[in-house]
């Protein structure tokens, strides 16, 4: 008798751990589900564009950049020119990763850097990626 309430006691211990196990699977399996909705959304190139244009606008991009003619920086089209020619990664560039390809005068350089060192270096990677997919938008 003892033994097999033994034995009950145990087999309720592993359902239990089982059932624990799968709610645990059923957890992970949302929590992955809607990061991939998440990112579908950050991926959604509409979107992305509507949202770097803000951030060109609101992050005084505009000043320095319009999106046929030289101001204090090249055109956006200029910049997406070579960086198609090039084969350039905007992203990067503006993460302080890739160095100037447009324009390397030193002097034009220190002013895009200053705006890279000053505020451009807190934007997120989705909010880069956004700018981004904005200046490549322009036509
Ligand atoms: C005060 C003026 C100014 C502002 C504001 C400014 N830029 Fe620039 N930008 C420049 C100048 C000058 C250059 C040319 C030097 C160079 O190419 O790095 C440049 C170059 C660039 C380039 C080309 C880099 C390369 O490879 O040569 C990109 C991309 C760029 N800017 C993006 C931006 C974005 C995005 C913003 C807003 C977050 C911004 N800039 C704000 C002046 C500015």
């Amino acid at each position: 008798m003892r033994k097999s309430v033994l034995v009950l006691g145990l087999v309720a211990a592993i359902f239990t751990s089982c059932g624990d196990k799968k709610k645990e699977e059923v957890k992970k399996e949302v929590e992955t589900k809607v990061e991939e909705v998440k990112k579908e959304v950050a991926a959604d190139p509409v979107d992305n564009i509507a949202l770097g244009k803000q951030l060109f606008t609101d992050k005084t991009c505009t000043t320095c950049h319009q999106p046929d003619a030289k101001v204090i920086g090249p055109s956006i089209k200029d910049i997406v020119k070579v960086y198609d020619e090039q084969n350039g990664n905007l992203v990067k560039f503006l993460k302080g990763e890739s160095p100037a390809i447009v324009d390397t005068d030193p002097g034009q350089v220190a002013i895009m850097k200053a705006n890279l060192d000053g505020f451009v270096k807190d934007l997120s990677g989705d909010e880069l990626a956004a700018l981004a997919a904005y200046m490549r938008s322009v036509e």
